[in-house]
């Protein structure tokens, strides 16, 4: 059975991916799920740097057809009983900068077919340039991470638009990061969602808000995951109560589709 794959954009850079794809990794792991969590920054690669790695796999021998899944990626520890694998590219290294949908298609195939996993998160890189949109509409759901900058906004607009004109019908779920309160957090879906509806005809599903929270820049810095350094901080809180709602969602889907 293939994995479920979850793709993380926003178009604009610096809106929190990255974050809340290594968070949602721990989370998803906890709950139960086996998690790969695959950087598709191909140029920029830094999950492992959050995470204070020092290697995050070999998201190059694989690209390459020189290692496989298996020997690609690596496992990460997350609390005394748990773990999710990272498949990633050398930080620092640049490797498949440019590279776009030539290295893309066959990677996707790669983690489609990835059955030790309940789940791929795509961590994906800034912009909208065609790898980015190759990972965004090939994947099962797309969370689209906006914050209160009004750029991201218009970025995300436009994300939303290029996977439609890919998919013909796909929306992404909107994430706001970086909000001051619930209040803020469903204003700016709500412009996202208002737009979305009048100019392309598709109502993106809204699945919550992540607070602004210093806790994350300090555990940023410390390269030390935010949900085994600050598990009661309202950052992690949030982050745990969406991935509760991924993964109801893969638990209700699977009884009817009579898989498991
Ligand atoms: N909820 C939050 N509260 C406070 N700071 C945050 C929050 N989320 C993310 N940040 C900060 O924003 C910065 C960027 O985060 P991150 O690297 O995850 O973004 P990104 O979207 O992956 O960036 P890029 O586009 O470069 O890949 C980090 O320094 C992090 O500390
Ligand atoms: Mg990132």
């Amino acid at each position: 059975m293939s994995p479920r794959i979850t793709a993380i954009g926003s178009g604009k850079g610096g809106t929190g991916k990255t974050l809340i794809a290594v968070s949602l990794a721990h989370a998803l792991a906890h709950q139960g799920e086996r998690v790969l969590l695959c950087d598709a920054d191909l140029g920029l690669s830094n999950a492992s740097v959050q995470l204070g790695m020092k290697e995050g796999g070999d998201l190059a021998g694989l690209l390459t057809g020189k290692s496989s899944l298996k020997t690609a990626a690596v496992r990460v520890p997350c609390g005394a009983r748990y773990s999710f694998d990272l498949l990633a590219a050398p930080p620092g290294a640049g490797t498949f900068a440019n590279s776009g949908e030539a290295a893309a298609l066959p990677l996707l195939a790669t983690l489609e077919s990835a059955d030790q996993y309940d789940r791929v998160l795509i961590d994906l890189g800034a912009g909208v340039d065609g790898a980015v949109m190759s990972f965004a509409s090939r994947a099962d759901e797309t969370l689209l991470v906006l914050t209160p900058d009004p750029a991201s906004l218009t970025d995300a607009y436009a994300f939303t638009k290029l996977m439609l004109r890919r998919t013909g019908t796909r929306a992404p779920q909107i994430l706001v990061n970086m909000a001051l309160n619930v209040t803020e957090g469903r204003r700016i879906a709500d412009t996202l969602t208002a737009a979305a509806r009048s100019f392309l005809g598709i109502v993106p599903e809204y699945l919550g808000f992540v607070p602004f929270d210093a806790r994350v820049t300090d555990a940023v810095r410390r390269q030390s995951p935010l949900l085994s350094t600050f598990p009661q901080t309202p950052a992690a809180s949030a982050i745990e109560e969406i991935a509760r709602k991924l993964h109801g969602a893969v638990r209700v889907a699977l009884p009817v589709m009579g898989l498991r």
